[in-house]
Formats: C-alpha cells, sequence, structure tokens
C-alpha cells in the first residue's frame, strides 16, 4: 500500500533509511551516509517542499520516496526500499505513485539523479521508460551521479 507520508510517519522513515543505509557503510563515503540518513527534526524539515509517498505492508514501512515539483517539472528524491523487500516491485510502486502525483500537478517531465554505482536503481528507472540523459562526475563527495529523466 504506498500512500502520502505525514508527521506521524517521521520516526518509522527514519528508521527506514537506517536500515537501507546500513548495507553501504563500506561502500559509501561517511558525509553521504551522514547526509542520507536524516534525525527525526532534521527529516522535518526535507518535508518542507517535498512530498513523500511510503509503502507499508502488514504496517511496517518497507519503502520511500520524495517528489518536488519545481519549475513544472517533478525531481524525485531520497528512494529506498527495505533490503528485506527487494525485487517485489515496491520502488515501481512508489515511483508510480510519484509519476500520477507529478501528472496531477501538470509537470512536463519526471526526473531523478542516482550514483552511478547503484545500479539496481538505474535498472528500475529504465524498466519504467527512463532515459539517461547524462553523469556529473564526482558530485556528490567524489561519487559520480547518473541522470535519469522522463518525459510525461
Ligand atoms: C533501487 C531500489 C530502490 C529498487 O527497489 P525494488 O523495490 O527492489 O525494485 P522493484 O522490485 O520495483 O524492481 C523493478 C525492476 O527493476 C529492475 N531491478 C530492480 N533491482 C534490480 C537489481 N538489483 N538488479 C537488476 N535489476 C533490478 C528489475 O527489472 C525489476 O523487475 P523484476 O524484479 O521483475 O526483474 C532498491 O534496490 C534500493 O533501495 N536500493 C538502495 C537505495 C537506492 O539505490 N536508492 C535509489 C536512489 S535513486
Amino acid at each position: 500500500m504506498v500512500e502520502r507520508l505525514t508527521h506521524q510517519d517521521v520516526n518509522d522513515i527514519c528508521a527506514l533509511y537506517r536500515r537501507v543505509w546500513e548495507g553501504f557503510r563500506t561502500d559509501l563515503p561517511d558525509q553521504l551516509i551522514k547526509a542520507w540518513e536524516p534525525t527525526p527534526l532534521e527529516f522535518t524539515s526535507w518535508m518542507e517542499g517535498v512530498t513523500y509517498f511510503a509503502a507499508r505492508r502488514d504496517g511496517k514501512m518497507i519503502g520511500a520516496i520524495g517528489c518536488r515539483i519545481e519549475n513544472g517539472s517533478c525531481r524525485l528524491v531520497h528512494l529506498a526500499v527495505d533490503p528485506e523487500t527487494r525485487r517485489q516491485g515496491v520502488a515501481t510502486a512508489l515511483v508510480g505513485a510519484t509519476t500520477e502525483w507529478a501528472r496531477h500537478n501538470t509537470t512536463s517531465m519526471i526526473w531523478v539523479d542516482a550514483l552511478a554505482k547503484f545500479t539496481a536503481a538505474a535498472a528500475v528507472f529504465r524498466q519504467l521508460g527512463f532515459a539517461e540523459s547524462g553523469v556529473l562526475h564526482k558530485h556528490y563527495w567524489g561519487e559520480d551521479v547518473r541522470l535519469l529523466e522522463k518525459i510525461l
């Protein structure tokens, strides 16, 4: 079940991000992990200007994504799925919800930046019809970032 995130979900989403990034501690710069593991207070400020959706199963939060609509386009941020529930269509459902939201808000395109080493993320977006439009080199603490976009 995918629903809009509310302020009551803040602790759950922070716990989800901790579970997700725990597995990347040895592969990613410390600054990046720190930036992607917000405290509840930090996450509350992330919610300003960003609409988040969360996927739950049996009450447990298993995935989340944010979308920021600006200048007539929609940027996806902070997509993450619980390591225990991957390859079950959770990210597909979350991106689907944000795409609907983007269309509802009459945006003309939707885009995302993902670390180049996140091959699973690129596979999800390609599968959903996104095209790779470029690479930003050493963009996040020395990590290359892939840009993917879809015209709506
Ligand atoms: C990337 C991520 C969000 C994918 O979530 P998910 O719920 O497992 O993705 P889905 O089940 O919706 O996958 C849809 C399709 O994408 C492709 N895909 C997903 N994960 C893949 C993988 N590890 N390898 C190859 N293809 C993959 C497949 O085609 C898959 O369909 P299939 O399972 O029927 O073959 C998840 O792996 C994750 O949280 N990774 C760490 C954080 C991250 O990379 N976030 C993205 C930042 S932009």
